[in-house]
C-alpha cells in the first residue's frame, strides 16, 4: 500500500543515521533503505505498445514482453518519476521511478528564507504543490495570500507561496503540511477548493486522507538516492526573488556552489551528478569554478518554443559547444520533427536541432515524456509533441514508443529521457540494451 511505503521510507529517512548522510559509495546502508533490482514496470508500458500499429518495432517491443527488468540512466525521473500519480518532488515519487527502473532521479533545488536547499519544482509553487492555503499561520506569510474566485469580475483564484517565504523548519516540522499532486481550482471561493483540479489523466489515489508527503530537503534527497545507489540529476531553479537573497552574500554564484557543496559534504562522486539549469551563467558558474561537476552539467533550452524561434535556438548550439558546455536538454519537440513517405505516411525523423547538437558533439538529453496526458486528443499531446502533432493526431498512445525510437537513433543519440511515469522508458531502454 502506497500510504504504508511512504509511511516506512519516512521512518527510515528520520533516523538519525541521516544527520551524516553518505560516507561511502553507492548503496550504503544508512537511511535504511537498499538499491532496488526486483525492477516492476506495471501494465503501462506493454498497454502502449499494444496501441501501436504493426510495424518491426511494435513486434520488437513486443518480443521483450518477458524480459527481467534492471534499472537504467537513460531512463530519468522526472521531479522523481512517479510523476503522474504521486505527488512530485517527495520520497513516495523517487521510489516509484526508482520501482520502475530509473537510474537518475532529479530534484529540483530551490531555498527557504533561512537560505536551506529544498526540493520544489518552482520557489513559488507551494500553493499548488502542498496543502499550505489549508494552514493558516502558514497561510499567513505567502507573498500572495489566498483570492477567492470572484463571480462578478469572473476573475480567478489567485494565490503565490515561494518557499523563500519560510523557514526550513517551517516546511519540514509543520506536521500539517504535506506534498500534493500539483493541481488548483480557478473556480474555487475557498483554501480547501483551491486544492482540487487534478487532470483526470493523473490521480489523487496516492495522496488521499491518512496520507502525509514531507517536503525534501536537498540533504534528504541526496541520502535517499545515494542509499538507492542511483545518479542525481538536481535543477537550480532559476529564482523569483531578486538575488543576492536575504543577506548581501547570498549571491546566484553563491546558491550555485551551496549545491555542489551539499555533495561534496555527503561526498557524493561528481560523476553520478548531472547538474541542470535553465541560466547560461550557472553552467559557465560551474564550468569554471568546479569543472569536474560543470563538465556533465546539462544546459536547459526553451529558447525556441515558437516556430519563429527555433532556427536561432539551433544557431545558439554552436556557441554553447564552443563555450565548454557537453550536454544540453531541450523539450522532446525540439528534437524531432516529420517527413510524410511515399505512401502518405508521416513519419518521426530527428530535428535540425539534434542533427547539429549530434554534429558539435553536444550530447542531448530529453524532457518530459509522461506530461501530457492524452495524445489524441484535442492538444495531440501538446507542448511536448509541438513539433509531431500530426502523427500523435494520426496513430495516439503508441506514438510514445515511435517518439522514442528517434529519441534513441544514430541521428539523434539521446544519452537519457526524463519521464513522469519511468516505466514507459525503461522498458525501451531495457528492451533495446540502452544501458549507458
Ligand atoms: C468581486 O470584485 C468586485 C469588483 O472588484 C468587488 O467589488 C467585489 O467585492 C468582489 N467580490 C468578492 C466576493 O470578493
Ligand atoms: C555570508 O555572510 C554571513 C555573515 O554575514 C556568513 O555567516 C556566511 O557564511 C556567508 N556566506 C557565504 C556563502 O559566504
Ligand atoms: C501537419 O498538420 C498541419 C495542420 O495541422 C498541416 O498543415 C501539415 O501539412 C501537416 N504535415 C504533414 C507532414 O502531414
Amino acid at each position: 500500500m502506497p500510504s504504508t511505503l511512504s509511511t516506512l521510507c519516512l521512518a527510515a529517512l528520520s533516523v538519525p543515521a541521516l544527520a551524516h548522510p553518505g560516507h561511502g559509495g553507492p548503496g550504503k546502508d544508512e537511511t535504511g533503505i537498499k538499491p532496488i533490482k526486483n525492477v516492476q514496470l506495471g501494465p503501462r508500458p506493454y498497454w502502449l505498445v499494444d496501441q501501436m500499429e504493426d510495424s518491426p518495432l511494435k513486434s520488437k517491443l513486443q518480443s521483450c514482453s518477458e524480459k527481467q527488468m534492471r534499472p537504467s540512466r537513460w531512463s530519468i525521473g522526472h521531479r522523481g518519476g512517479g510523476t503522474l500519480q504521486f505527488p512530485e518532488e517527495t520520497v513516495a515519487s523517487i521510489m516509484a521511478g526508482t520501482r520502475m527502473g530509473a537510474g537518475i532521479e532529479e530534484c529540483d533545488v530551490t531555498f527557504t528564507s533561512d537560505r536551506q536547499l529544498i526540493c520544489r519544482h518552482s520557489q513559488c509553487d507551494l500553493h499548488t504543490t502542498t496543502n499550505i492555503l489549508t494552514i493558516p499561520e502558514l497561510a499567513a506569510k505567502c507573498t500572495v495570500p489566498f483570492t477567492p474566485y470572484n463571480a462578478t469580475t469572473k476573475k480567478s483564484a489567485t494565490a503565490k507561496c515561494c518557499t523563500s517565504d519560510f523557514t526550513l523548519a517551517e516546511l519540514t516540522e509543520t506536521k500539517e503540511l504535506c506534498a500534493k499532486m500539483d493541481s488548483s481550482d480557478p473556480k474555487a471561493t475557498t483554501p480547501e477548493q483551491y486544492q482540487g483540479g487534478v487532470p483526470g489523466y493523473r490521480t489523487t489515489l496516492y495522496s488521499g486522507p491518512g496520507t502525509c508527503h514531507k517536503m525534501l530537503t536537498v540533504k534528504e534527497y541526496i541520502a535517499l538516492v545515494d542509499a538507492l545507489g542511483l545518479d542525481f540529476t538536481p535543477e537550480l531553479k532559476t529564482p523569483v526573488v531578486k538575488m543576492p537573497f536575504g543577506s548581501a552574500n547570498y549571491t546566484q554564484e553563491a546558491f550555485a556552489q551551496q549545491l555542489i557543496d551539499e555533495f561534496k559534504q555527503a561526498k557524493i562522486d561528481p560523476k553520478r551528478v548531472w547538474l541542470q539549469s535553465f541560466l547560461y551563467d550557472d553552467i559557465l558558474y560551474w564550468l569554471r569554478a568546479e569543472p569536474k561537476f560543470g563538465k556533465q552539467a546539462v544546459l536547459l533550452d526553451e529558447s525556441g518554443d515558437a516556430p519563429s524561434t527555433i532556427a536561432a535556438a539551433t544557431a545558439s548550439l554552436t556557441k554553447y559547444a564552443k563555450d565548454g558546455v557537453n550536454i544540453v536538454a531541450p523539450p522532446l519537440h525540439y528534437l524531432v520533427s516529420t517527413v510524410t513517405d511515399k505512401t502518405g505516411r508521416v513519419n518521426i525523423v530527428a530535428s535540425e536541432y539534434a542533427k547539429l547538437a549530434k554534429t558539435l558533439g553536444l550530447k542531448v538529453v530529453g524532457w518530459s515524456l509522461e506530461r501530457s496526458g492524452w495524445l489524441a486528443d484535442s492538444t495531440n499531446g501538446g507542448y511536448y509533441y509541438g513539433t509531431i502533432a500530426n502523427v500523435t493526431a494520426a496513430r495516439g498512445e503508441g506514438v510514445v514508443f515511435e517518439l522514442l525510437d528517434v529519441l534513441a537513433s544514430k541521428e539523434v543519440g539521446a544519452i537519457g529521457v526524463f519521464s513522469d511515469w519511468s516505466a514507459t522508458v525503461s522498458y525501451y531502454a531495457n528492451c533495446f540494451g540502452l544501458f549507458p
